[in-house]
């Protein structure tokens, strides 16, 4: 089958020096620009997992999103919006990460989960991790399990996954 053989790697641009000097950026648009590039990264994503029985995937704002709905829909499971500071209506809890220079905070509706659900999390990359921990954090302050991420790029250069598995998270990528 073509989309078999799609390769999803020769999809992802590499744009040298952005957001600064130094860093080669990993741009997933091309990726979801193709016309078949989008479907296949999240049929692969939700292939890895299917044997796990999640409630909820929980994608984490803004390329999270693209991802995380793709597989939620694929697995037939609702979607947990993980915002950036001040994006959600009703009541929040927040988790703070660290970022290079200060402090961010991600949120989500106090009243989605609780402990009798099982949560899988959705991102398109992994390089620190400082945000997939937060995310863990904070999802599991209501009481749910989460112990699987799946990311479409991986960045084990900057050991951000392996960081996930020491806090209990099994780390699937389609890309390396
Ligand atoms: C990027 C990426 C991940 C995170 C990965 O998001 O989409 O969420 O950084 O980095 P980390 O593993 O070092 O935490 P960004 O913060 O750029 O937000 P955006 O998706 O809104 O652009
Ligand atoms: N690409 C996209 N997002 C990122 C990267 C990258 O290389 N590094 C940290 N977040």
């Amino acid at each position: 089958l073509y989309e078999d053989r799609l390769d999803l790697e020769a999809l992802v641009r590499a744009i040298p020096n952005y957001p600064k000097p130094g860093i080669l950026f990993r741009d997933i648009t091309t990726l979801i620009e193709h016309p078949q590039g989008l479907r296949v990264t999240i049929e692969r994503m939700a292939e890895a997992v299917r044997e796990h029985s999640f409630t909820h995937v929980a994608g984490i704002e803004a390329r999270g999103f693209i991802f995380g709905t793709g597989v939620a829909m694929a697995l037939g499971l609702g979607f947990v919006p993980v915002r950036k500071k001040g994006k959600l209506p009703g009541q929040t809890i927040g988790q703070n990460y660290a970022l290079e220079y200060g402090v961010d905070t991600i949120e989500i509706h106090d009243d989605v989960l609780d402990a009798s659900h099982n949560v899988l999390l959705v991102d398109d990359l992994v390089a620190t991790g400082g945000t997939a921990i937060a995310a863990v954090n904070l999802i599991r302050r209501t009481g749910a399990t989460i112990d699987k991420a799946s990311f479409v790029i991986d960045l084990p250069d900057i050991g951000g996954a392996e960081k996930l598995r020491d806090n209990g998270v099994d780390v699937h990528a389609v890309l390396t």
